[in-house]
This record gives structure tokens, sequence and C-alpha cells, in this order.
């Protein structure tokens, strides 16, 4: 019942969001383009209004962050330094009878969900075990897991009865079979093991939700950068890619930044920019897409100090979600057990979305890894001289410094903005039913903040109302509306989050003041119109959240 709400709100939210000009599917008239979406009018001022929060959080309130805006097209080799060319794949597999593709970990996480969902059965205090001994595993050396695989996989293990005394012997048994297959594929994704990867999706009865066969191809490696062509190149090859990640437009101006900017360690590089993945399978609306934005900082610090950063970060991010009201139960870290080859800590700051916890940002402790790897293939020094003292009084000198990377996805905060805000409110009273749709969204972040309404289009109304837009468009977005009855006026401005509602009436002719009604209350009160700058300046002020 609960999935089925969640969908069905989901759902709301996407038509919701298509309705009122936030989102449309790209190149609608032509049946779509397959996870590419376009933002609306209102969509691209919430857009921007979340893009100027953290571009003031990150780089403005920080003396030593600065934001750039690098190229998307980058040279060739700068993806083959960042390992993207030989290392940014998915591994896919064809089903023969639909001719569906899949993600062949995707194929095989959808099996461990199935397994562990006899979890639901073992109480929570036994499910709380479970997921204890389940981390223990997953923190072990490669052969240390791989040692525990028969033992899981074989049918008759007995179940340790003292430690789980109330579970039921079935349920057990699909759960360690789960655990057996997330330890065997983490360890077939870690080696690239295709054939095992194949094997895994056979021996674990994996069919195509379409064909419902198991006729299936092998497992191939499949890129995830767009490719396109450039003029002549110096190598005589002309293939360029849409860059996959912002972060490589700001390791390559490292040097630049901090020469010009005369940047000392520790500082950051920030940059909001859109990125490109050819993702094998979209879906969840702007979860997941093809052309993307990414907000991402990069920080430089002295070796060693990395881990003292990593926290700072992880910290000073979630502190920047929660500042929006957000339910701090609707947000949760997961620490990444099995890491990267370049980094040396590694989270995810997810969200409650309507299907489950999500990432919607990253941090990850990337050590020198990038840096080192443009000076190798750049052939150029890209290091530091830091000429404070060390614990021995002698300055640290000439290295490569250490980064710490906060990496959020626009659209994927967009959504969740979105999905946070979205309410269905019952506003029925004995007498009458009646309904309104919110859009609670923090007055900051609104589109609009404030709309002005002549309470009939005569008697110098109208004029009156432009006026007082006229003095406030200077300094908030605001909109004009006269047709309609002011109440429907009123849900109107709701459904798309507006603060504030300014009614002008006759009495707004008489003495210069207005009602104003509140979004989240519907609570009306008059005020003289030399207020309202202050009023509406005060609820929208960047620094309630910054401050
Ligand atoms: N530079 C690090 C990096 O790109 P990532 O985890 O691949 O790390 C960072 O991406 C963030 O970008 C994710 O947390 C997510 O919010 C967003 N993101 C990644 N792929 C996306 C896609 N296909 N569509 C929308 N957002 C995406």
């Amino acid at each position: 019942m609960a999935q089925k709400n969640n969908d069905e709100q989901f759902k709301n939210v996407i038509s919701h969001a298509k309705e009122y000009g936030f989102v449309f599917q790209s190149s609608e008239i032509y049946d779509g383009l397959s996870a590419v979406y376009d933002y609306g009018q209102l969509g691209a001022e919430l857009k921007n209004n979340i893009k100027t929060y953290w571009w003031k959080a990150m780089v403005q309130m920080h003396e030593n962050i600065v934001g750039i805006d690098s190229a998307i097209f980058m040279h060739p080799k700068v993806w083959k330094a960042s390992g993207h060319v030989d290392g940014f794949n998915d591994p896919m597999i064809d089903n023969k009878d639909s001719k569906k593709r899949y993600r062949a970990d995707q194929l095989l996480e959808n099996k461990i969900d199935e397994l562990y969902s006899e979890l639901a059965t073992f109480g929570a205090e036994n499910k709380t075990k479970f997921e204890e001994f389940q981390q223990e595993i997953l923190g072990l050396s490669d052969e240390g897991q791989a040692a525990w695989i028969p033992s899981f996989k074989d049918e008759t293990t007995i179940l340790d009865r003292a430690k789980y005394p109330f579970v039921d012997e079935t349920s057990w048994r699909f759960v360690k079979k789960g655990l057996a297959l997330e330890v065997e594929m983490n360890l077939a994704l870690k080696s690239e093991n295709l054939a095992q990867l194949k094997d895994l999706i056979v021996d674990y009865k994996v069919i195509c939700p379409i064909s419902k066969t198991s006729n299936w191809t092998d497992v191939r490696q499949f890129n995830l950068m767009f490719s396109t062509q450039f003029g002549a190149m110096a190598e005589g090859s002309d293939e360029v890619y849409l860059r996959p990640e912002t972060a490589q437009g700001i390791f390559v101006n490292f040097l630049n930044v901090q020469k010009s900017g005369r940047m000392k360690i520790p500082f950051g590089i920030a940059q909001i920019g859109k990125a490109f993945r050819n993702e094998v399978i979209a879906r969840q609306f702007i979860m997941r897409m093809r052309e993307f934005e990414q907000m991402e900082m990069q920080f430089f610090v002295r070796p060693g100090e990395d881990k003292k950063w990593f926290e700072y970060w992880k910290e000073a991010r979630l502190k920047w979600h929660k500042a929006l009201g957000t339910s701090p139960d609707k947000y949760r870290y997961h620490d990444h057990v099995k890491l990267a080859h370049y980094a040396n800590a590694a989270t995810d700051i997810e969200f409650e979305f309507p299907f489950g916890f999500k990432e919607v940002e990253g941090i990850h402790s990337r050590t020198d890894f990038d840096l080192k790897q443009h000076e190798k293939f750049s052939g150029k020094k890209l290091q530091y001289f830091d000429n404070d003292l060390n614990e021995e009084g002698k300055p640290y000198g000439n290295y490569v410094p250490y980064v710490i990377e906060t990496s959020i996805g626009l659209d994927r905060m967009f959504l969740l903005t979105m999905i946070n805000a979205f309410e269905e409110q019952d506003l029925s009273t004995e007498d009458k039913q009646d309904s309104r749709t919110l859009l609670r969204l923090h007055p900051a972040l609104a589109p609009y903040k404030v709309a002005v309404f002549p309470l009939t289009k005569k008697d110098g109304l109208p004029e009156k109302a432009r006026e007082i837009m006229d003095t406030l468009k200077f300094d908030f977005n605001c909109i004009y509306e006269e047709k309609d009855a002011i109440g429907k006026r009123y849900r109107r401005q709701d459904a798309v989050g507006t603060p504030f509602c300014l009614t002008v009436d006759h009495q707004s002719l008489e003495d210069n003041t207005v009602t104003i009604r509140h979004r989240d209350s519907m609570e009306q009160e008059r005020v003289a119109i030399a207020d309202l700058a202050g009023i509406i300046g005060k609820a929208t002020s960047w620094k309630n959240l910054l401050a």
C-alpha cells in the first residue's frame, strides 16, 4: 500500500511538473528523446535558484573557494588520463528473445533485492544483526570475502539458532543466498570478470522482465561517454568526448587558478555545468538522464590532511541540504565499503525518494590521483609550493595536493526539491469539499516570490497593482494576474510555490495598504505598501539559508 502511495505521489509530481511549466520531455512533439528533458519557464527559475544557493554557499561564503566555467569539450587525452576511456563502462547483456538490453549488475542487484526481501520476516532486532554481519563480510579483503561464498551457497548450512532464535529456516536460506550473490557480484565487477557476471545471471536464474526467458547474450562492456567529431586534431584523431563529469575541467585548470588567483592551500575550485553520459538504463524521470548538470567542487589540501577535510565536507554538505528545512530522517549517509582505485574514502548523501533512498551527492577523497595522472599524460608539473612551516620548522615545499571532491547532481536536487515540496491538502469543511495542491518550497528557492492581483479589472486597481509590481520587480521575481476569482488565483500560486500574494482593492487606493496572503498558513493581513519590500525581503533572503 505504502509503495502504491509512493508510486502515485511520484506520478503526481511528474504530471504537476509538466502541467505548471517546470519540466517537459525533450522534443515532445516528436514523441520525446529518451532520458533527455527540458526545463520550462518555472523549472528554469527554480533550477537557477538552486544553483544560486549552491554557488553562494560554496563559493561566495568561502574566501578560499573560487568558481570557474570550463568548456564541455576537452582534449581527448584528458579522458585517457582520468581513466574514463578505459574504465567508464557499464557491463551490458541482451536478452535474445525480447532484444532488450540491461545492465548486468542491475539485473543482479534486482535479484539480490528479491532474495533480501525475506529480511522483512526477520523482525527488527534480527534484521539489524544480519545487516551488521553483512557489513562485516563486505568490509573484508577480496580473499576474505571469497572464502565465505561456499558456506553461504551451501543449502545445508545450519542456521545459527543461538544468534537468530526466531528466524524462519526458508527465509534464512534466501537471505544467505542474497549475501552470496552480493559478494560474488562485487568480486566479479571489481575484477571485470564479464564471463563470471554472465554465469551469475544464469546460475541465479535471472529472467528478462519482458520475454520472461533466460536466453542471454554474453556480457560486454559499454562505454558511457558520448563522442563526436571535432576538426582536424594534431595526432590525426578527430574524436572528442562530451564531458561525463565537470571535475576534469577543474583539475586541468588547477595551476591556472592557483597562480592567477594567488590561492593558498587549502583552497577549492567549484563549477556548475552540463555533463553527458550515455546511460543505458535511463529511468525515474530526471533522476538518471543522458544530459544533466553537476555542481562540483574540488578542494585541494596538504597530503595527510585529506581525512580531516573529508570529514569537514561530509558534514558541511549535509548541513547545506538540511538548511532547506527537510526532515532530517529523509537523509542518510552511505559510506562506500568498496572504494574506487583512486579514492581513500567516499560517501554518498542519500535522500529518501518515493522509490527508496538514492544518491543525490557524492563526497570523495580522491587522493592525488587525478593531478598525478594529468602530470603523467600532459608532461606538465601540477605541483604547489607550500611555504608554510611544518612541525620541524621547515617549509612543506613542493607537492601534488590531495583532493576532496563534493559532487551533486543539480537535476536530482531539483527532483528532490519538487518531491519534498509537493503536498495535496484536503481543506474540506462540514459544508464544503475543498482541496489544494501546494509546493511548499523554501521562499528563497520559489520561482516567484510574490504575485500581485488587482481585486477587479476596473476602478484603477490594475494601475495601482502594476505600480506596486514596478517597484518590487527590481528585487523580486513577481507575477501579475488579473484573470479569474481571487481564490482561483491563490490556488494557482500555491501550486507553483509563490510564498506571497498581494491583493490590491479599493481601500488600497485610499490608504496605500494591501492584503498580503501567506502561502503555507493561507493567513491574510493588511500591510502598508511601503512595508512590502521589507516583509518579502526578510522571508526570501539567502541569509535564512546561509547564516
Ligand atoms: N566527479 C564525480 C562524479 O561525477 P558521480 O557519482 O558519477 O561522481 C555525481 O556523479 C552526481 O551526479 C551524482 O551524485 C548524481 O547526483 C549526479 N548524476 C550522475 N549521473 C547522473 C545522471 N545520469 N543523471 C542525473 N544525475 C546524475
